[in-house]
């Protein structure tokens, strides 16, 4: 929820623990250091949280499949395909929150590379 100036109301919802039963209606804080780990993600309006976007893509597909979102935005979905092992597209009408949505996918990236890196060492 936002003020009438825009600024977000903070909420002191419960989030959905990583693991537990999942029902039919599924609870996310949102908002800056909720949404998104990275920042650059808030550049976009409406962005909906990285959890959530990674709940629905566990509970649907499988490793290696491709998962569509026809209003990518900056990008949630895509990024928690591929940090998920899954083959994603993209599709945003504006190239300003395409944009976003690569620079997203680069640092995912790194992050994917960061976790091979840390396996190896183990
Ligand atoms: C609510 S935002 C999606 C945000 C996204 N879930 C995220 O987390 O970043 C909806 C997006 O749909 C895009 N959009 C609206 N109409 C569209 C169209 N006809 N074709 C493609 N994208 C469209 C907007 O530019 C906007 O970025």
């Amino acid at each position: 929820m936002r003020k009438k100036d825009g600024e977000l109301v903070p909420r002191n919802q419960k989030p959905t623990p990583d693991f537990s039963p999942r029902n039919n209606i599924w609870k996310y804080n949102t908002g800056a250091g909720y949404s998104a780990k990275d920042k650059i993600a808030f550049k976009h309006p409406a962005i909906f949280p990285e959890q959530l976007a990674e709940d629905h893509i566990l509970t649907w597909t499988e490793p290696g499949d491709i998962v569509l979102d026809p209003l990518n935005g900056a990008g949630t979905t895509t990024k928690m395909a591929l940090l998920n092992d899954r083959r994603f597209i993209g599709i945003d009408i504006l190239q300003d929150y395409c944009d976003i949505a690569e620079e997203r996918i680069e640092i995912a990236k790194g992050t994917l590379k960061a976790r091979e890196q840390k396996l190896v060492n183990e």
